[in-house]
């Protein structure tokens, strides 16, 4: 197969696969335009638990709160054969809009979500899947959340979660992080927080993860999730804690669709925007993803599982649409992302000729312009 004049990383080359492996790369000779290649998507942050669910249970103010509200009753009437079935036709959804890695997160309120997403994700081979431990309701808000949360754990999730700014009082959200961290060394495991998720410019968790990440020297093994916060912080505030963020090594993972509809519901207009602050963190040298986060679920029942619709509300709503930094939201999508599974695929010499096409789009702001589904080819078929 010869995918000639095609765009990758900024040129245009003629990319020749065989027996499975990229096997010539060249700087393209002309002729007609053949569209954009890049490598396949992995998703940083979905909850497959709840996928789905936002039919049953429609949110009618459409706010975070009666999502949660929605998701606590809904999780009581779990079974397996219903989550197994919803998290397999959501996996399906992300394949083919070319994502073949993914981490959910699962709450910990409910073991049998535990398992059953456990279980998937050994059995699965054409998708890596990740199952995050996470205490949707908090750990030190009850007696037996924290008993639930670490019994997830032992059933053999690969990260650790935690939800500090959901706990009952700042101190306990700073010891939630303790006890992830404690945790996650112990097993050997990564951590992946929702981390200020809330519009409070008092919510400063995400200091407090940066630091524990330095001391322990855990920092390339935890990702922040929303961290919407950081939106809301005084200036001053911010800078300082972007460059805490950079020095630790977390990653943060922005999660645009749900967040530019979650936060900014409280008082009139002006509203705030709600997302993490991507390119103040970008430029404090800050590793950023860009999870989906709800595919049809109690918090958000329009998304699709394609990647790229996160990546054009990110450009839209977090002022984004410079030309290189619409490239780099795109390029994030098969690099960063990957971050959290090992490293990223590469389209090169002697590599495996798994990548996606996009035939009708000369360059990556086009893929986000149309956003239209691209081939998947792996090992060099489509
Ligand atoms: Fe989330």
């Amino acid at each position: 197969m010869l995918l000639s004049n095609v765009w990758l990383d900024g040129t245009r080359v003629d990319i020749d696969l065989s027996d499975g492996l990229v096997t010539r790369l060249t700087p393209s000779e002309g002729g007609p335009l053949g569209g954009t290649v890049c490598p396949p998507f992995a998703e940083p942050h979905v909850h497959l638990d709840a996928a789905l669910l936002g039919r049953r249970a429609p949110n009618r103010s459409g706010t975070l709160v009666e999502g949660i509200a929605n998701w606590s009753r809904l999780r009581g009437e779990l079974t397996a054969r219903d989550l197994r079935s919803r998290a397999l036709e959501t996996i399906g959804m992300y394949r083919s809009w070319g994502c073949t890695r993914i981490r959910t997160h699962v709450d910990t309120g409910s073991l049998l979500a535990v398992e059953v997403l456990c279980a998937l994700r050994d059995e699965l081979d054409e998708v890596e899947l990740q199952v995050v431990a996470f205490p949707q309701e908090g750990i030190l808000r009850a007696p037996d959340r924290r008993a639930r949360w670490e019994a997830a754990v032992a059933i053999g999730c690969d990260a650790v979660g935690a939800i500090p700014h959901f706990e009952r009082t700042t101190e306990e959200g700073w010891q939630s992080l303790r006890l992830a961290l404690d945790l996650a060394e112990k097993h050997d495991l990564q951590v992946d927080v929702h981390c200020d998720e809330t519009d409070d410019p008092g919510s400063r968790n995400l200091e407090v993860l940066c630091a524990l990440a330095i001391d322990r020297d855990y920092g390339q093994r935890i990702v922040a999730g929303h961290c919407t916060a950081l939106h809301s912080y005084p200036d001053p505030y911010a800078a300082k804690v972007c460059a805490l963020v950079g020095e630790s090594g977390i990653q943060v993972v922005c999660n645009p669709l749900d967040n530019i509809v979650l936060q900014g519901r409280y008082g009139g207009y002006p509203r705030v925007r709600g997302l993490t602050r991507v390119d103040e963190l970008w430029a404090s040298k800050a590793c950023i993803g860009i999870g989906h986060d709800s595919v049809v679920d109690p918090w958000y029942r329009l998304g699709t599982a394609n990647l790229v619709d996160a990546a054009y509300m990110l450009v839209h709503a977090g002022h984004l649409t410079g030309e290189q930094q619409m490239l780099d939201v795109f390029a994030t999508l098969s690099t960063a992302n990957h971050r959290c599974f090992g490293s990223a695929p590469r389209i090169a010499p002697g590599q495996p000729a798994t990548l996606l096409h996009w035939p009708d789009c000369e360059d990556p702001i086009e893929v986000l312009r149309k956003r239209t589904r691209p081939q998947l080819i792996e090992r060099g078929s489509a």
